[in-house]
């Protein structure tokens, strides 16, 4: 399958070429004789990945599932989500972890990884592959108990939501046991500041569209929106000391929004925005390249990111003007900060390892595979 005339968006500028797919990976990257779909040199970007979604499904399944959350991903460009353990019942032990495993395998539209939140002290870890722990309280009940020395002195990768001196105590024992840490949505300037001075090769840190972009007090979210000072901190190294922009899509009715639940759904919006600030300057694509694609593809998935051998995934965007409308989200939370909002950039094609499944108009399931 050939794939012609794109203009690939990576972190060393953009690259006018075609993509030779052989098996659902890329097998070619350049010039190529032969018929294919021409894209007429629209932008593309390479495996776009959301390293913060809470699917919710189970018995919250009143507020998304693994099928609307991961269809909502496909209809925005995502082409691969990590999923979020704070469940009912949450996904701390391995019955619910294969159940989870089993759901994600026969609903998921997007790849994706599931999160193991650990509790207690974790005794084996085959199969989990994506560990999330909680030092401070939010959605759901999954504090971590255990020993935080010894979990770290397993060098298995940890992402933590956490506050800023949770976030010091496990920058600290991954630097003691070279243990990979990755620090979800970070909001404030002293947690910049402190990451500045300590961040190591091992650690990689993600900031939200929300806390870049919405005013102090303007959503009721975990961690809360930081003043103009923080969201001038996180501007400034998006690239450099922030690596990943993840959306924590985080679904809830009107009715418990209404109730203080804290968390907007996201998913929808995530590349939308993205992509805005890209084609008004405001981003260069290299950095949103390596912030939603490259640097998110390297720590999850070694199948993921752009090259030969790669899985063929792009996401295939147009320079044209929409109206963000929660009403026609896919996900069952039908509401967003960003309603009315006239982004630029419009998601014109994706395809998930060398299928096009979705067209501008509808989302097509195939197989979708773990990363
Ligand atoms: O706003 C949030 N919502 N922050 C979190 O950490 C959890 C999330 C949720 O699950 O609703
Ligand atoms: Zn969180
Ligand atoms: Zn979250």
């Amino acid at each position: 399958m050939l794939f012609k005339n794109l203009s690939l968006v990576t972190s060393d500028g953009i690259k006018k070429c075609d993509i030779l797919v052989k098996n659902g990976k890329i097998a070619g990257i350049g010039k190529f004789s032969g018929n294919g779909i021409d894209f007429k040199g629209r932008t593309a970007i390479p495996s776009v990945i959301d390293m913060h979604v809470h699917c919710r499904d189970f018995e919250q399944s009143y507020k998304e599932t693994v099928e609307t959350a991961t269809k909502a991903a496909i209809s925005k460009g995502i082409t691969g989500i990590v999923d979020m353990p704070n469940t009912v019942p949450p996904v701390n032990n391995r019955e619910v972890f294969e159940e989870r495993k089993k759901l994600f395998k026969e609903k998921s539209y997007c790849d994706y990884g599931i999160n193991f939140s650990v509790t207690e002290d974790l005794k084996f870890f085959d199969g989990y592959k994506f560990i999330k722990i909680f030092l401070t309280e939010t959605t759901g009940k999954l504090l971590f108990k255990g020993d935080l020395d010894r979990l770290f002195s397993y060098r298995k990768p940890i992402a933590i939501h956490s506050d800023i001196a949770g976030m010091k105590k496990c920058v600290k024992l991954s630097m003691k046991y070279g243990t990979k840490l990755h620090i979800c949505h970070v909001s404030k300037k002293e947690e910049i500041k402190f990451l500045k001075k300590y961040k190591t090769h091992n650690i990689t840190v993600e900031v939200t569209p929300h806390h870049l972009l919405l005013p102090e007090g303007a959503e009721n979210v975990k961690p809360d929106l930081g003043t103009e000072e923080d969201r001038k901190a996180l501007w400034r190294e998006l690239g450099r000391t922030v690596d990943v922009i993840g959306s924590d899509h985080a679904p809830h009715t009107i009715e418990e929004k209404k109730k203080g639940a804290y968390g907007i759904p996201g998913i929808e919006t995530f590349l939308p925005l993205c992509l805005d600030l890209a084609f008004r300057k405001k981003i260069s694509f290299e950095t949103l390249a390596l912030l939603i694609s490259e640097n998110p593809s390297r720590i999850v998935s070694e199948r993921k990111g752009f090259g030969i051998g790669k899985d063929a995934d792009f996401t295939v965007v147009e320079d044209k003007e929409w109206i963000v409308d929660s009403r026609k989200f896919y996900s069952k939370s039908k509401f967003s900060p960003f309603d009315g909002m006239r982004l630029r950039g419009r998601i014109k094609t994706v395809i998930l390892r060398g299928e096009i499944i979705y067209d501008g108009e509808k989302v097509k399931k195939i197989e979708s595979r773990e990363m």
